[in-house]
């Protein structure tokens, strides 16, 4: 009995201990779902919903485990998977969101069991992971402050007549004083006052034989400036940065990617997986659309377009037979030669939409931010490291690359980025 004791207390104390530190242990597991939760919850959700009471297009999602029908996990699951086909069932709860909402449909979400589990999980305990993903939406900032910062030649031709006028101006006083002074020299010397000077053309004349240094300053400046703006000319040559085009509704990138936080993938979504990134088709308006009738900004007039091109009558709620695409004008445009590939560079390259189309989620109207020149291209791919590390597209090539290079940060001009055949057919 006594060595049995002992044996419990030096082994079997130990094994419990690590038992119990074994059971404990999916807390930490349950934190690892809510961020992958988080992650999901962001791409797939909050375009329409919030994790507070705020409505959006859906319910606010704050303890929406407790106001479904019971067992909650299974009927969320359920209405998540295919909400439809819950309310088609004739759940009551279903139906009554369902009529709730205007009738707008939740999308059916491709996620498997584990991924709404941690979607769930995320929505129970936002704060487990910093919470933050659905913020409330954020009162209307001022006007579009986002103009590119790129010199503009206008400000520079603004800026050297702003000059030139100065110089005049300059002249003109200090050939003022030069006339005071004389009279008052004249005076004293008990000599007549100098002649009046008319302002005719032999004055000037003899003003610019005079002031030759002042002529040749202001000639130099002036051609300057008109050779410069001649080379950006012909360098400019479809170039159309600053371009915005009025589009035939007013869709405002503020207002959905900004104010309500729609993420970009939502929309442009083939911008992960292909070579273009698509604009939506107006069915994808339609998810939110069919609930939202009205803007703050334009009333019902612009989002009555959207119906229009759908041969939608909002108060049946039918399609009609005669749609048509809406036609959205294309703002950014490469030409014919040059080859560009979206996923290349935002799921492989792991670049920010924005970093190329800047602050899309402050435009109302939608603006070409960069050049899209070559020499923007060759530019970045000179800078830009490769984020190599933890890649798996890159593992067998940074081996490569290491031989030649050692350890130096590697670019993507160093694995051919730049050149000619990459970017030209
Ligand atoms: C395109 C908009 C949209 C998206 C995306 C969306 N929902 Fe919804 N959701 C709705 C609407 C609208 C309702 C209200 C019911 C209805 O009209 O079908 C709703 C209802 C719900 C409800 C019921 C809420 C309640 O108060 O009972 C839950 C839970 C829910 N959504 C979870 C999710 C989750 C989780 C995701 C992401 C995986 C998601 N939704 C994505 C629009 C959306
Ligand atoms: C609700 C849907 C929606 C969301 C969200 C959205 N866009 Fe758009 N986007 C559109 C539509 C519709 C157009 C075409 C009309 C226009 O140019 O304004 C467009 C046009 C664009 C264009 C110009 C396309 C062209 O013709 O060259 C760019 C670039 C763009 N979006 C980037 C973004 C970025 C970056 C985000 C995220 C910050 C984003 N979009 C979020 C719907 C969306
Ligand atoms: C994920 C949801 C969602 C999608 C998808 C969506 N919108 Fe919206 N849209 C909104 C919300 C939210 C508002 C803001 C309503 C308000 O002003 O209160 C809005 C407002 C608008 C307005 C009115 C702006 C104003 O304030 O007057 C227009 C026009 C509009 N959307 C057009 C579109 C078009 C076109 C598409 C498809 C390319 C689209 N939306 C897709 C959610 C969406
Ligand atoms: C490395 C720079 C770069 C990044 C990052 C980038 N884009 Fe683009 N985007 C371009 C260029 C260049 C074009 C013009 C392509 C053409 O005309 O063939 C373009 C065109 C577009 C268009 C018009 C349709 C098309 O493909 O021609 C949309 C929409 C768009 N981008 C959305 C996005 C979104 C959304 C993201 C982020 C998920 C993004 N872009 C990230 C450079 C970029
Ligand atoms: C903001 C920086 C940036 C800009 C601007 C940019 N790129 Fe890139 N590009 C990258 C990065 C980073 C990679 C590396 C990702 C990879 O290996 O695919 C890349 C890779 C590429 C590749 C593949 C290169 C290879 O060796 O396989 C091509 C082709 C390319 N870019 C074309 C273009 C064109 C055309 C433009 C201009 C319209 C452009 N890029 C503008 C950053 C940029
Ligand atoms: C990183 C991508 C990239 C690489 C590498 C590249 N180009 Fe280009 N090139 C472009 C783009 C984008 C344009 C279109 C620019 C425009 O429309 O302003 C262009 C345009 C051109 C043009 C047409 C003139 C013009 O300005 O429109 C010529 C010619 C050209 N490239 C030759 C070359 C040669 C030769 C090489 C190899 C030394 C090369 N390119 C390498 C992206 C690239």
């Amino acid at each position: 009995m006594q060595t049995n004791n002992k044996v419990f207390t030096f082994c079997f104390k130990p094994l419990v201990i690590l038992a119990a530190f074994l059971l404990l242990r999916p807390v930490s597991l349950y934190s690892q779902d809510a961020a992958a939760g988080q992650k999901l919850f962001k791409n797939n959700c909050a375009a329409c919903h919030t994790l507070t009471d705020a409505k959006l297009v859906g319910p606010g999602l704050k303890d929406v485990a407790s106001k479904v029908p019971q067992p909650a996990e299974e009927w969320l699951i359920k209405w998540i998977k295919n909400s439809q086909a819950l309310v088609k069932s004739g759940d009551s709860y279903a139906v009554k969101i369902f009529e709730e909402y205007n009738k707008s449909v939740m999308p059916s979400q491709a996620l498997s069991d584990d991924e709404i589990k941690s979607i769930l999980a995320y929505i129970a305990n936002p704060e487990a992971v910093g919470g933050g993903a659905a913020k409330p939406k954020e009162a209307a900032k001022p006007a579009d402050s986002t103009a590119p910062a790129a010199s503009n030649p206008n400000t520079t031709l603004y800026f050297l007549l702003g000059l030139i006028i100065l110089f005049l101006i300059l002249i003109g006083v200090l050939s003022g004083v030069k006339k005071s002074m004389q009279r008052m020299v004249n005076n004293q010397a008990g000599l007549p006052e100098p002649e009046p000077v008319t302002y005719n053309w032999d004055y000037c004349k003899h003003w610019l034989r005079n002031n030759k240094k002042i002529v040749a300053v202001v000639l130099i400046l002036l051609s300057g400036y008109l050779s410069k703006a001649a080379w950006d000319g012909m360098m400019g040559i479809g170039v159309y940065q600053g371009y915005a085009p009025e589009q035939p509704i007013f869709f405002s990138h503020k207002i959905h990617a900004g104010e309500n936080g729609i993420s970009c993938v939502y929309c442009h979504s083939g911008v992960e997986k292909s070579k273009i990134s698509n604009v939506p088709s107006a069915n994808v308006c339609m998810n939110c659309h069919k609930g939202i009738q009205e803007g703050t900004v334009t009333g019902k007039t612009e989002i009555a377009k959207i119906y229009k091109a759908l041969d939608y009558d909002p108060d049946k709620q039918t399609y009609g037979p005669n749609p048509q695409p809406i036609k959205w004008v294309k703002v950014h445009q490469l030409p014919e030669h040059a080859y560009y590939n979206h996923a290349q560079h935002v799921t492989v390259g792991k670049i920010e939409c924005q970093t190329c189309h800047g602050p899309v989620e402050k435009m109302d109207t939608l603006r070409q931010f960069s050049p899209l020149t070559m020499g923007w291209c060759v530019d970045c791919h000179r800078k830009t490291e490769v984020k190599m590390a933890g890649n798996p597209y890159y593992d067998k090539m940074h081996e490569e690359l290491k031989k030649t290079y050692g350890n130096k940060p590697i670019t993507v001009s160093m694995m051919g980025g730049i050149e000619c055949g990459k970017c030209h057919y």
